[in-house]
């Protein structure tokens, strides 16, 4: 693996052990006011980063387009935005970084759509 399948691995196991720390924190200290970030945390940081990074592993081709780096880096954006977005909506302090990484979650979906369709012939 190399390139941006392996980065796309190596940021999402990066969240996936900030996810899992920040679970067991909540484990221990039973408040799970915080849970639905953690969730986001995981399942976008680490679940999605994870299928992301094995289909450009499988797709060599997909992950030699410019626009698989731009996918990377704004999927990184968009959880860390994201997450920390939806601490402050849970807290009450704001909900514009939630809405702004709502918005990015669906461009790095359409852009996974467009890398997937324009690369269908090569796979
Ligand atoms: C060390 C590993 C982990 C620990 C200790 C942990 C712990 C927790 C805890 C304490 C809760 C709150 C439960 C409640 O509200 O009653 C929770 C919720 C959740 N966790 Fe984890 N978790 C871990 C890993 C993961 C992973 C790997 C994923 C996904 C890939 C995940 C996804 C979720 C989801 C979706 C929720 C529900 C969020 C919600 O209620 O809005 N967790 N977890």
């Amino acid at each position: 693996m190399r390139g941006v399948a392996l980065w796309f691995v190596t940021l999402g196991t990066v969240f996936l052990l900030i996810g899992m720390g920040w679970g067991i924190k909540m484990s221990a200290s039973q408040d799970f006011t915080l849970a639905p970030a953690h969730g986001h945390l995981n399942l976008i940081g680490f679940v999605l980063f994870s299928i992301f990074g094995f289909y450009y592993h499988t797709v060599p081709a997909a992950a030699e387009k410019m626009v698989a780096k731009l996918h990377f880096a704004l999927a990184a954006l968009a959880v860390v935005i994201m997450v920390p977005g939806i601490v402050m909506a849970i807290n009450q302090t704001g909900e514009t970084l939630a809405k702004l990484g709502s918005v990015l979650g669906i461009i790095v979906g359409l852009m996974f759509l467009y890398v997937v369709v324009t690369t269908r012939e090569t796979a």
